[in-house]
């Protein structure tokens, strides 16, 4: 049952103008905890039941493809305590998104190099990667271990390697090739950026892709970030005026 607010506030929304890309750095889990005087795991844990409501209403707005920043490759300078809270984490939300996520025809796959996570951590995000490989109408795009910079390293070395293998020419590198050296191959430019918990930086996130996304910085914390945030950042966003350069 949808509550009044949320009516209210989807029938603002232009359902021509739903952004097609949505990329989301999740971020304010611990200082959440702190306010309440608990453990940063219990504002992982509370974040994780915010993932599992906006993967389902970006469903519902009918967004094609979603990006959730989960774990950046600086992030493994954190305590291995929560480091080991967050993989155990992902586990967790596997196991209990992965029947529903792909019943809704939903497909998951990442961004990052996944063979640096624990063996557990990262066979659960394999077999929700190979459960769901078909499905297509929406990809729920998960950061990794990633980071904007290390994903800009990893394609030029690519790119390297078949010029020297001869799969490509250094002439025909342009926008278009590279794109298809990153992570997100496939996948068009982020539409639409929300950043909760005040902070005001991309911390490494998807630096190439972002070059003409809009931003939305909030002062939520992530665990508090409520189905009507997202209408509301989706409204914003239909607000805004994308010249991408021209007039
Ligand atoms: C985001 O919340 C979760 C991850 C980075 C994995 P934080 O843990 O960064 O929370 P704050 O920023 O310390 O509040
Ligand atoms: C960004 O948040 C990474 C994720 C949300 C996974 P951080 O909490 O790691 O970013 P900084 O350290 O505040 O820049
Ligand atoms: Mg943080």
């Amino acid at each position: 049952m949808e509550n009044a607010k949320n009516i209210e506030l989807i029938n603002q929304i232009d359902k021509n103008n739903i952004p097609e890309h949505v990329a989301i750095i999740m971020d304010g889990n611990g200082r959440w905890a702190k306010k309440r005087f608990l453990p940063r795991s219990a504002g992982h844990h509370e974040g994780m039941k915010r993932v599992i409501e906006i993967v389902e209403t970006a469903e519902k707005l009918d967004i094609k493809y979603l990006s959730l920043y989960a774990f950046s490759t600086e992030n493994w300078k954190r305590p291995q305590e929560e480091i080991d809270n967050l993989m155990k984490l992902l586990i967790q939300y596997i196991k209990t998104e992965l029947d529903r996520i792909h019943k809704n025809n939903v497909k998951i796959q990442t961004m990052g190099d996944i063979s640096k996570l624990p063996r557990a951590s990262r066979e659960e995000v394999e077999r929700a990667i190979k459960t769901t490989k078909d499905n297509d109408k929406m990809i729920l795009n998960i950061g990794l271990n990633y980071g904007g910079r290390d994903e800009i390293i990893w394609g030029i070395k690519n790119i390297l390697e078949d010029i020297k293998m001869g799969n490509i020419k250094e002439e025909e590198i342009d926008e278009n090739l590279f794109s298809d050296y990153l992570y997100t191959k496939g996948l068009p430019d982020p539409d639409l950026l929300i950043r909760p918990s005040g902070e005001l930086r991309l911390s490494n996130f998807m630096l190439y892709q972002i070059a003409y996304t809009e931003f939305w910085f909030s002062d939520i914390l992530w665990p508090d970030f409520k189905e009507e945030d997202f209408y509301r950042a989706i409204i914003d966003y239909q607000k805004r005026n994308r010249r991408f350069g021209g007039i």
